[in-house]
């Protein structure tokens, strides 16, 4: 499939159209970002494992009823996904307290929630995705009642699995944040998941696995994610 015209080009991904309108290529690229674009750099090959990552998790799911986006690897840094019309939420799933929340709740990092919280943000980068629940998102219709019934509960179906699976891997999972689409009228999962939109501690040290380490100038960035695939692919 030929990558035609580039229809937008985010923090860390391009996405181009094809000669097939139904479906659209997307490209990984290794440029990091965090705190809503004020520290800027690069992760190596981070392109490549968040593509590889995204497209085995996608997978996984699509074979336990989670419909996605995916439809097929293409190379090291591209994929082949349906069209999707991006719903403008951030869909974020928490089991333990860190980041946002564990500041915003004044809770120690590390601490498990005592059922899983969900939370959504408004995509919109010059209002710094803010946080937003169900009212906000049908009063300004940025999503149906019954999609955002559908998304909660691909959401909380999305962590059981990743959860389950990431375990037997060695990785707890801490948190994550999904994106949902629409295709052909049906809401179905997709951009991506990799270690920029989860949080992934190792099971035994709680050594950070993920984006932190590049948030926080943790040190061993590269070799983290490759890391964390490589666990994936055994
Ligand atoms: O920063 P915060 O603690 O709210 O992030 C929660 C989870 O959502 C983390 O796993 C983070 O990587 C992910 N996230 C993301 N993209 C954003 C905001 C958060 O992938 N724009």
């Amino acid at each position: 499939m030929k990558k035609l015209e580039m229809l937008y080009e985010g923090k860390a991904k391009k996405v181009f159209k094809t000669e097939d309108e139904k479906k659209y290529i997307v490209e990984y690229k290794d440029d990091a970002t965090a705190f809503n674009g004020l520290k800027k750099g690069t992760i190596g090959d981070k392109g490549v494992i968040n593509n590889k990552m995204s497209a085995l998790l996608f997978k996984l799911l699509e074979e336990k009823g989670v419909p996605t986006h995916f439809e097929e690897l293409l190379n090291d840094r591209e994929m082949l996904v349906k069209a999707v019309e991006i719903l403008p939420l951030e869909v974020i799933v928490r089991n333990v307290a860190a980041g946002s929340l564990a500041k915003r709740l004044g809770l120690e990092e590390g601490v498990e929630m005592k059922t899983t919280v969900l939370e959504f943000c408004y995509k919109n980068d010059d209002l710094g995705d803010p946080m937003i629940n169900d009212d906000h998102i049908e009063a300004i219709a940025l999503a149906t009642k019954e999609q955002v019934a559908l998304i909660r509960s691909y959401a909380f179906q999305v962590n059981h699995l990743l959860k389950e699976f990431f375990i037997d891997k060695g990785l707890k999972l801490i948190d994550f944040k999904l994106e949902f689409g629409v295709y052909d009228g049906k809401v179905i999962l997709a951009d991506e998941i990799s270690p920029d939109t989860c949080r992934l501690w190792d099971a035994e040290t709680n050594k950070k696995m993920d984006k932190d380490r590049f948030r926080r100038d943790l040190g061993e960035v590269e070799e983290t994610y490759q890391e964390v695939l490589s666990r994936l692919q055994k």
